[in-house]
């Protein structure tokens, strides 16, 4: 595991998106993992504003995220495919046909864990992008999920309900469960970039790399991975000096 440390937020986001371009130009037809929430935002921006300047072209990219609410619909902008059509997809020449997020609204929700699981092992995710939760979640991927998990349903940790209530207008309408890929699912990829950015992270931050690979943090499971680049701000590795 690579540890890349840098100032803030606005470096972290800048090196994240370096990495994609990079990957992106070298590799048209690249797959790409993506996740939500506050961290890649800046990255994502970044993406589109280069986009923007340099025509990188996104013509041959596919994208898979990594997780889903249950019972939200994709119009719904509490879900994560609203977020990722405002935040990344509608702003780029990505071809809507080649984003792929699970969708929490399928009738049969086994089925399309197996059904996402298998696409995404077809398509090969070549950098995938994480976030890590305060308990050390990635994905959804709770303290206690098995390594060899692959994608499946999950009932949300109340800190994590927690964390995300911030998008919701009420405590009430943050989902109980969701759609996630499996830890298995997620160490498939060719190359992982964590990012982590805030005072709020530093905790799990130390936990990273400091304590034994363990199924009770999550985030644990990607030393068992060959090319794992973390890029951390000074606010999120306040505690590993
Ligand atoms: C989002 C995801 C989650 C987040 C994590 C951190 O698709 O899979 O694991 O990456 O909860 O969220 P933020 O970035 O909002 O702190």
């Amino acid at each position: 595991m690579k540890i890349v440390a840098v100032k803030n937020y606005d470096e972290m986001s800048e090196y994240a998106a370096h990495l994609l371009i990079k990957q992106i130009t070298q590799k048209p037809s690249t797959v790409l993992g993506l996740a939500t929430g506050s961290t890649p935002t800046g990255t994502y921006e970044r993406l589109i504003q280069d986009h923007k300047d340099n025509q990188t072209s996104y013509e041959q990219v596919r994208t898979v995220n990594l997780d889903e609410y249950v019972g939200l619909s994709p119009d719904d902008p509490n879900s994560y495919r609203y977020f990722m059509e405002k935040n990344l997809f509608k702003h780029i020449n990505v071809r809507p046909e080649n984003t792929y997020i699970p969708n929490g609204k399928a009738e049969s929700l086994e089925q399309e864990c197996t059904d996402y699981e298998k696409l995404v092992q077809e398509l090969g995710v070549d950098v995938q992008i994480l976030g890590i939760g305060v308990n050390g979640h990635i994905g959804f991927n709770e303290p206690g999920t098995s390594f060899q998990s692959k994608t499946h349903i999950v009932k949300l940790a109340e800190s994590t309900r927690q964390a995300n209530a911030r998008f919701f207008d009420s405590m009430d309408e943050v989902p109980t469960s969701a759609i996630t890929m499996g830890i298995e699912s997620i160490l498939k990829s060719k190359e992982i970039v964590l990012l982590v950015s805030g005072k709020n992270k530093a905790g799990a931050m130390k936990q990273l790399v400091t304590r034994e690979i363990d199924e009770s943090f999550p985030a644990s499971a990607l030393h068992q991975h060959p090319n794992v680049t973390v890029i951390a701000d000074s606010d999120a590795l306040a505690e590993c000096k």
